[in-house]
This record gives structure tokens, sequence and C-alpha cells, in this order.
């Protein structure tokens, strides 16, 4: 059953202290919760209900003597407690099965090491508690196991004692000293070792930093550990806000179902995001890395310090990580290009996945009304859109007002669990003359409000005043969730270009002139502004930086794209202007009959995009996403009726025209781009290699209908002399997509390098899943790789490499006119949920978009959701996500 934002109460009681004692065992652990409870006194008395989740209850007591209670489903129910509102001692008794533990929520075992994921509502796997945000207690925790198994025991704050047992066990006891959340509680024990670090906050306070991993991995933690440091020295210089602990630690497992958590004081991280070296990471890696390192330290604050109330807040600690996250990968890339290129592969994540998440079955507000399973609301809308709703808040108060609003949301909120609107109501009194505060209760729609708005633009020069109108209206479609829309408040940063280019003062009607670039704040459905003093007809650039989450429709000509893309100011929207052409391009092609041109972009686009890559100045990072056409997926949200396949073929044809017209391009920007200098995951050198690799491809994809094999050898070459797994792995993937004879040899040769470095096995399974359908033969292989020895549905990055690899990442291979790719998806969502649930019910969100399918996916894909959904034991995970996808009809 669905459980309702509106319903919230206040907890009946509260968990003032709780003291945690486990005894480690794989296949039997037990748990004694000694907790000391009292009543909320503003609430009327009430029974007392803690959560549970397969555990085996031994023991009740209060006060030392024995207790009544009952069951009530998972839960246990304690009704005569003493009255009045004296603390009392409850204490439970229970045991749990790590090592049967496959969903990974709760205390599990992997590769013979403990680990707990308790958000969101794991804890309740661990003991009875009341299991939600907003009750906040300080911890204690013993953890006693075999020595020679687990030598390192670790749980939350401060190691206070520790020391040997009997029979070989020994103990560890840790004290957190600042109240918590459960969803926040942590232990890891084990055979780990840790790379050290001592820092001295700005603040002077000493800290020791740690990063845990299995032995043999220490040399891979090294910028683990640096980003930590770059870290913790950023939020002091950007936010003020220090390390509020003595020691923090970051802890790395091979089986984790998302990225990492922010468990207070002890960070447990998916391997893929602490572990890197040269030769077993990419540069996305390497950055991935930093960004997630960041994330998780930083809601340190926010998330943990401050807290939700209930679970619909999630955006508040979600959404304001990410923003913070994202502008500390910004402030360390360093130049004004490298933070466009990140500000653009965010934005390109936001469009490609948030937009269709926000038009399809699953659409839900930035903070949801309802849900069924929370697991299933960690979604895009609530970390990446969430991040773009505190990015506007960002742009309408200022960076400084920004600062301000922040320091008044810790003066107020610190050590509570609290809402969305808490948050944004600080950021508007901090600032009360900005346009935020001005339109509070209006911005606030964007998180009551799903759907993705549309605003067109219109403009109209008028050469005799010199003057030029600018109109902008806003609308946004009923979504699943929500049928009516009212108007959002929407920053819209823009600038004017002469015909030639250059940037033209900005004078708003009555109005001072400005600088170049000036930002509109549309609140009404349509709004019209005038600028004065337009020498000429301006080629308008709109929606700089994104500047909101919106789609932008504006009847721009070709020319006037072209000037935007070789001229414009803003290196977002000269990015924007080549994508805006080739998919105007991609979408006429789509939609002619009959076979697929081969010149799909004319002469004019290609000869700007030579530009773009012979550019003596831009960054290659830069010129790399300019040179990258739109993905599949984004031309397919454009698109009323969508056919994979046509699609599929029209994005191959342009590559391949691009691939042929710009070879001696490619081939020069090969060698001027190839990097000869030692290794560093740097902006300006990653951007260098992922120039190259993507210049590779293009060669192998020209060579492919020649008997040319100069470049497929040289690719091959460099596949097998590369000294860092960036230029490996793109040297690889050039041959595996080009489809180049000599991918088979290299990928045995890979997998023979890297037979002992899962996260590498992970990379190899995953290229081959995504690899470029010749004649339906992806999904047999996909098939045969289930069955190979390294494969495991029960490791979820192993799961994600291969299954999501295939059914979420590669449309041309995946929707198949025999429906074998469907079969195959719902095959397996069934097997995996048996498992894991939540990682099954992230696979069943692939044919979330199936009702906009042309025949005969449409049909096949609705059969296969039908297929899952009949099965009667589903998860509430999967259950949920098949059920918005059907719908009501
Ligand atoms: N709070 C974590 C993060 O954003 C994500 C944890 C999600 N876990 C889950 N089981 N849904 O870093
Ligand atoms: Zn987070």
């Amino acid at each position: 059953t669905a459980i309702q934002r509106a319903d919230y109460q206040a907890p009946a009681w509260w968990i003032e202290t709780v003291d945690l004692a486990f005894d480690l065992d794989p296949a039997k652990t037990r748990v004694l919760n000694k907790m000391r409870i009292r009543r909320n006194p503003d609430v009327p008395a009430q029974a007392l209900r803690l959560d549970g989740d397969e555990l085996n209850l031994a023991r009740v007591m209060v006060n030392g003597g024995g207790s009544s209670f009952k069951m009530d489903g998972n839960q246990l129910v304690l009704e005569n407690l003493p009255e009045g509102h004296e603390p009392l001692d409850l204490e439970i008794f229970t045991t749990c099965s790590p090592i049967q533990n496959t969903k990974l929520m709760g205390l599990y075992v992997s590769e013979g090491t403990f680990f707990t994921q308790c958000e969101a509502e794991g804890f309740r796997r661990i003991t009875y508690f009341l299991d939600r945000p907003d009750v906040m207690a300080m911890y204690t925790v013993t953890l006693r196991a075999s020595k020679n198994d687990y030598p390192v025991l670790l749980s939350n704050g401060n190691l206070v004692d520790e020391g040997d047992l009997d029979d070989g066990r020994h103990f560890a006891k840790w004290v957190d000293p600042h109240k918590k959340p459960c969803y926040l509680f942590a232990l890891v024990a084990g055979k780990l070792v840790a790379r050290e670090q001592k820092i001295k906050s700005r603040a002077g306070r000493d800290h020791l930093l740690q990063v845990y991993v299995r032995p043999g991995d220490l040399e891979k933690t090294e910028h683990a550990m640096n980003s930590l440091m770059h870290s913790v020295a950023w939020d002091e210089a950007r936010f003020g806000l220090s390390l509020d602990l003595d020691r923090f630690m970051i802890v790395a497992t091979s089986d984790f179902n998302m990225g990492a958590m922010e468990n207070k004081g002890l960070n447990i991280f998916n391997t893929k995001y602490v572990l890197a070296s040269q030769s077993t990471a990419t540069d996305v890696d390497f950055a991935n890395v930093e960004s997630v390192v960041g994330h998780e330290y930083f809601h340190n604050w926010t998330g943990n310090r401050i807290t939700c109330r209930d679970w619909f807040q999630l955006s508040l600690k979600e959404g304001l990580t990410v923003f913070r996250d994202q502008e500390f990968s910004m402030d360390m890339a360093g130049t004004p290009s490298a933070r466009a290129v990140k500000r653009i592969e965010d934005v390109r994540v936001l469009r490609t996945v948030q937009f269709p998440e926000d038009a399809g079955p699953m659409a839900h507000p930035v903070r949801p009304d309802s849900y069924i399973e929370i697991n299933n609301f960690y979604t895009v809308t609530i970390y990446e859109k969430g991040s773009e709703v505190v990015r506007m808040q960002h742009n309408l108060v200022g960076r400084d007002g920004f600062a301000e609003g922040m320091k008044l949301y810790f003066d107020r909120h610190d050590g509570s669990a609290v809402t969305c609107d808490d948050f944004v109501q600080a950021m508007a009194d901090a600032n009360p003359a900005s346009p935020l505060t001005q339109h509070l209760q209006q911005f606030k729609r964007w998180y009551s409000q799903s759907g993705t708005p549309l605003v067109k633009a219109s403009g109209q020069y008028d050469p005799t005043a010199c003057t030029y109108t600018l109109t902008l209206s806003q609308s946004c479609a009923a979504t699943a969730d929500q049928p009516e829309k009212l108007p959002f408040v929407i920053p819209v940063e823009m600038g004017l270009l002469g015909q030639d280019g250059a940037a033209l003062p900005l004078q708003l009607q009555g109005e001072a002139v400005t600088s170049s670039s000036h930002t509109l704040v549309l609140t009404q459905a349509e709004q019209t502004w005038v600028f004065a003093n337009v020498a000429q007809a301006p080629v308008p650039s709109l929606l700089r930086g994104f500047s909101a989450p919106v789609v932008l429709e504006y009847d721009f000509s070709d020319a006037e794209l072209l000037t935007q893309l070789a001229h414009d100011t803003d290196a977002f929207n000269r990015w924007e202007a080549g994508q805006r052409l080739a998919l105007r391009y991609a979408l006429q092609a789509i939609r002619t009959q009959g076979e697929v041109a081969s010149d799909v972009m004319p002469a004019a686009f290609i000869s700007a995009l030579r530009d773009v890559l012979r550019h003596p100045t831009l960054d290659a990072a830069y010129k790399d996403l300019v040179l990258t056409l739109p993905s599949e997926s984004y031309m397919a949200e454009q698109l009323e009726v969508v056919d994979p396949q046509r699609i599929h073929a029209v994005r191959e044809s342009m590559r391949q025209q691009l691939a042929v017209a710009l070879q001696a391009d490619w081939a020069w920007a090969f060698d001027a781009h190839s990097d000869t200098g030692a290794y560093r995951p740097d902006p300006v050198s990653a951007g260098r290699r992922s120039l190259t690799g993507s210049a590779l491809l293009m060669l192998c994809l020209a060579a492919r209908d020649s008997s040319d094999t100069l470049w497929p050898g040289k690719t091959y070459q460099r596949f097998k002399d590369a000294g860092n797994m960036t230029d490996r792995f793109n040297a690889l993937s050039a041959l595996v997509y080009s489809g180049a004879t000599l991918a088979q040899p290299a990928l045995e040769r890979f997998h023979a390098l890297f037979r002992n470095e899962p996260l590498v096995i992970d990379k190899w399974f995953s290229l081959q899943a995504g690899a470029c359908d010749r004649g339906g033969n992806v999904l047999p292989a996909v098939k045969q790789l289930l069955k190979h020895p390294d494969f495991s549905l029960k490791n979820p990055n192993r799961a994600r490499s291969l299954i999501f690899s295939y059914c979420s990442a590669n449309p041309g291979a995946f929707h198949r006119a025999d429906a074998a790719g469907y079969v195959f998806w719902s095959d397996r969502v069934l097997e995996l949920d048996a498992i894991n649930p939540q990682v099954a019910a992230r696979l069943a969100r692939g044919l979330d978009r199936w009702r906009k399918l042309a025949e005969p996916y449409r049909t096949a894909a609705r059969e296969a959701i039908a297929r899952v959904a009949a099965k009667p034991d589903l998860s509430n995970d999967v259950r949920e996500v098949v059920t918005r996808a059907l719908g009501k009809d």
C-alpha cells in the first residue's frame, strides 16, 4: 500500500540513546539492542510500534524485567508500557543471518567481510527500531568477532575501547559523538587494510582520514584519499563547513546496490568509486571517484547534521548534495572551459535520463507525494533535477546570497530533521530582496509539480526603433501523476549576438546597460521584454549555462545556429547550437521514409564541426563533446512515436558521415592530441585522451567499408601498448564498435590481462553487451556471457555490466522485431527479483517508455511487462514499477 506525504505524523516515542552489541557470525549474528526511550509529549499517548524485517526475536525486556508484546505484521508492538514521561530502558535481543542476505540491505557479508547498508529502511533488518529519519539518537556500539577472520572492527564515531576475548575472539567499542537517524548507522568487520592520512583543518583541529580496502588494493586508493582531502578543504573554503569528527573512514566493498553511502564517519562505497589506478581505471572512473567521494563527504553536513524529516524530503539532502558535488568538481577542474565541460556532461544526464523519467510512468515531483517502495525513489529526478532546483536558487540569489542562505539554514536547523520547505525558506529569508523571495510560493512549485516545462521563445527586431522584443511563454504537459500544472519561476539567462557573432550590450528598455549576459525571470504563462539600442537584428542566445531544467523552443535558422556554434561566448550554448543542428537533421531523416541517406547532415554543418575540431584554442574535451551526436534516447524523447531501429540507423549513418567526411581531420586530431607525458587524470590531459579515443573510433569506422587496415591495425597496436586504461579501453572500444576483425583477439587479450581485476572485467562484459548490433548478434553473445564463469547475478556491478548494458544502454540491439530482447529482459527481472529486489526494480525501469514505441515493439514490450507483473510473489519494488508502467488501461 502507498505511503502518503500528507499522512506524516511526529513519532509517538523518542529514542534517546542506543547501545548495540553485536556477536558477529555469518550464519547467525546476535544483536543486543538496549535503548533509552521516552514518550513524545507533543503527541497523544500511543503504543510503541517498532519496525523489523527478517529478524528472529529472542527476548524483550522493559526496565530490566519481562514485558508483554505482540507482533502486527512486521512490527513489534508494546502496548502496556508504563505511563508518564519518564525515560524507559528497553532491551531487545534478536538474531539475523548476514550470509543469507542477498538483498544487500541491513547486515550482509561480501567476500568474507561484514558490511551494512541502512538507507533508506535497512536498519530494521538489523534490530527492531523506529526506523524513520526524524528519530535521532546517540549510539554506542560494541562489536565482537573472531580476531582471525575479522581483525578490523569498525563503526561510527570514535574507537573508545578494544581488546581480546576468549576463544580467539576480540571486541571493539565505538561511540558516535553526534546523534543521528538510524539510516546513518554502519558497521564493518573483516580483513581490511587502510591508507591513512593525518590532516589539520582550517579550524586547527586534527583529523585522521582512512580509506579501507582489501589487502592488495591499497595502491589503488591514492586518488580516493586525495579526493577526500580536497573535499574537506573545499567545504571549509566554499561554505565554512569543517569536519566535525576526529576520524573519517571510507570502506570499499565490491557488493553494493548503489554508488556509496554517507554513514556518519564511516562511509561505505562501491569499489567502483574508490579504487583507481592508471592501469585499471579510466579518466571517467577517476572523475567519478572524485565526485562520489565529494558527494558522500558533503553529506556530512547536508544530510547528516541536518537530515530529512521523512523520506518524501529525500531531495532536501540529495538535490543539495549533488549540487555541492557538481560545484566541487567544477572548482577542482579549474579552467572556465573545464567547468563548461562538466556542466554539459551534467545536463546531458539530465536530458537523456531525467527528462524521460519526468515524461514517463514513474514521473514524480522533486518532493514526491506518495510511494510504495522508497528505494524506487532514489531517482534522477530526486538527485539531478533536485540539484537543478538548488542551482536555480543559487542563480536567483547569487553566489554570496547562496552562502548566506546556507549559513541561515544551519543556524536554524543544525541537529534536526527538516523539510524541503525549510531549506527554500532559509534561502529566501537570507536574501529578502532577491527574485527568489519575491516569487517564493511560486518557486516552490519546482518541488511539488512533476514534468519538464516547455519554454517557447520568439523575437522581433524593429530596425527603425532599434528595439528587440523577446517573448517567452511557458507550459508543462500533464504527467502520469498530475493532470494540471501551474506556471513555474524560470530563470532564463540570455545574451544577444550580432550577425558576426560578437556579443551585443544588453539594455532593457527604460533601464541601464547591463553586461552582455542577463537573467530574465519568467513567472507568467507569457511575458515580453524589450531591449533598446540594438543596432542590428540579433541572434538570441537563450538559457545560457542551462539556467533552468526546461525544454527551450525557438525557431532558429540554420545560419543562426552556425553563428552560435562558431562564436557564442557562452560555452554551453555554443555546444548546444551544434546539438540543435545535429538533432534537427537527425529528426528530419528519422521522419523521412525509405533508406537512410548517407548524407543526413549538410556540408555547411560538417564544415562547422571541422572548424571546431581543428580549432587552435578550444579544449580537447570540449571539442569531443561538440563532435558527439545527441544520444538515441534523447532523439527518441523528441518523437511521438519511436522506432528504435530507425533512430539507431540514422544515428549510425550520421556517425559514419562524420567519420568519412572528416577522415583527414580525425587523423590530424589523433596525432595532434596524442599525449606523451606521464599519466595524470586532470581534465586537460583527460580531454586529449577522450578526443584521441573518439578519433580512433572514427578512423576505424571510416575504414570499415574499405579494405584499408591501417587504422584498425594502429588501433590494435595502441590497445596493446597503452600505458593507461583510458587509452587501452578507448582503443578496444573502437575495435568493438567498428566491428573490426581485430576486436575478438583484443577482447581475449584484455580478459587474460585483467582476469584478476573485477572492475575491469565489468568493463569487459559491458563493452560486449553494448556492442553495435550486426544481424542480431549481440543478444546471443549476451546469453553466452551469462554462462561465463566470471558472471554472477548476485554481484550488482556484474549484473549491471552485462544485463543493464544490454537492456538499458544498447537500444539498437535490445529492441528486436522478434521481441527476444524483451523476453530476455523479463526473464532477468524475475530472476533478479528473487535475489535483490532493488537491483531488479532498476532493471524493470528499462521499458518505462514502452507506450511511445512503434509496432511491433509496443505490443511486445507490453506483453513482457505484463509477464513480469503476472508473477504472484513479486517484491514491492518491482511491483510498483511494473504497475505504474502498465498504467490503468
Ligand atoms: N544516500 C546515498 C547517496 O546518495 C544513496 C543510498 C541509497 N541507498 C538505497 N538503498 N536506496 O549517496
Ligand atoms: Zn547522496
